[in-house]
């Protein structure tokens, strides 16, 4: 008889490897997740096949486009992050096994059934960009921003930020956005406010609301670290939009001089890139989008097209291999990868699969009610604009 243990109720924190909290597991009978680093390359996915199979309709897995192959062909979704939002509203499967990075997996919960549980196959897939707006920091930059006066402010938060931020934007009037509706999500904003606090990434905030049409004169940064986030009462009155002073490390990797570059080596290209990309980038191309949005604009592309790609490594390679017919690159010459999208492995995966199979569920992601609360009113607001 196997000894079953919730290993849920010891779940590491997150800046500590998933391996070191679990020595009380029984070893080798595929429990504890060191023994995962022992499984033959060549049977990891006929034993991720059996055990998602053995499972059945009681599980779902979603996977992002930055997942890498071997993980990710085990999906039984794939897409940006709205899309796969989406999944996890829709889905009935009791178990949802995120393949992505932390803020995703906490959204899917938020979304899903209280009878529902979301797992993260790799507690340390996290994001840099979330981790760029603290709840507290955000609470101060309000205080600040009402110590001004008659600005009437609607916060407005990229998916990419954590729960309680999720949930003090729902309580503020505001709603989460991706970078496939921002847009949609500010104009929202607009009809219910006159400035928007656009959190945590200066980038898509300020890419999208210049496509929009506001000038760069009405845009403030907010740097968490400054009084009045760096700017004057005068400056904040003056702008439409706030935007937070966070980004992606990976898109920040992407400069004007990469696609000068390509340019001129590349005649006829056309360069596509992710709205996490610096303003400058996003002038210089061709195109704009979601990870979705660049898949679905190559894939519908002449062949013999040429295409340089600006965002995370893994999603360039899959179309670069699906579509032998047309050239598609990345803008950055250097490897250009999530880290800790990379987190999730085959390995990460099996040992999610075999424990539940076993009855066990490891690395769940559960939201606090109080925070779910507000955070599926600001995630619901978006998804009744899409
Ligand atoms: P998408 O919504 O485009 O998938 O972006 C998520 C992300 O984290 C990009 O870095
Ligand atoms: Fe976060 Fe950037 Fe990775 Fe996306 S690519 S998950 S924004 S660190």
């Amino acid at each position: 008889m196997k000894t079953l243990v919730d290993i849920t109720k010891t779940a590491p924190p997150s800046d500590q490897p998933a391996t070191i909290r679990v020595p009380e597991i029984e070893k080798g009978v595929g429990c504890d997740f060191d023994s995962y680093l022992l499984v033959p390359d060549n049977t990891l996915d006929d034993r991720i096949a059996a055990a998602k199979s053995r499972l059945g309709k009681n599980v779902v897995i979603l996977g992002h486009h930055y997942q890498r192959d071997e993980v990710v062909k085990f999906a039984d979704f794939r897409g940006d992050s709205l899309k796969l939002s989406q999944q996890a509203a829709a889905t009935d499967a009791k178990y949802i096994v995120f393949c992505g990075v932390h803020f995703m997996a906490e959204s899917a919960d938020i979304l899903s059934r209280p009878s529902q549980v979301t797992i993260l196959p790799d507690l340390n897939a996290g994001c840099s960009m979330a981790d760029m707006a603290d709840i507290g920091q955000v609470e101060t930059c309000w205080e600040e921003l009402e110590s001004v006066g008659g600005l009437k402010v609607i916060p407005v938060t990229y998916m990419n930020s954590t729960a309680a931020i999720k949930g003090f934007t729902g309580e503020r009037g505001g709603a989460v956005c991706t970078s496939s509706n921002a847009a949609a999500v500010i104009r929202f904003a607009f009809e219910h406010g006159e400035r928007v606090l656009f959190l945590p990434d200066e980038h898509l905030g300020r890419n999208t609301a210049f496509r929009m049409g506001i000038p760069l004169e009405q845009m403030v940064v907010w740097d968490p670290f400054r009084e009045l986030g760096g700017n004057s009462p005068e400056q904040l009155r003056n702008a439409k939009m706030i935007l937070w002073k966070g980004y992606c490390s990976v898109h920040q990797r992407f400069l004007p001089e990469h696609v000068d570059r390509v340019r001129r080596e590349i005649p006829g290209v056309k360069v596509i890139v992710h709205p996490e990309c610096r303003f400058e980038v996003v002038q210089k191309a061709d195109s704009i989008g979601s990870t979705e949005q660049i898949a679905k604009i190559i894939r519908a592309a002449e062949p013999g097209s040429k295409w340089v790609v600006g965002t995370e490594i893994h999603l360039v390679n899959r179309l670069s291999k699906e579509l032998p017919d047309r050239t598609v690159q990345s803008l950055d010459p250097n490897v250009c990868v999530c880290t800790t999208m990379f987190r999730i492995s085959p390995q990460h995966l099996l040992w999610t699969l075999d424990n539940l199979c076993e009855g066990r569920v490891v690395n769940q992601i559960a939201v606090d009610e109080k925070t779910k609360q507000w955070a599926r009113v600001a995630l619901e607001r978006m998804l009744s604009l899409v």
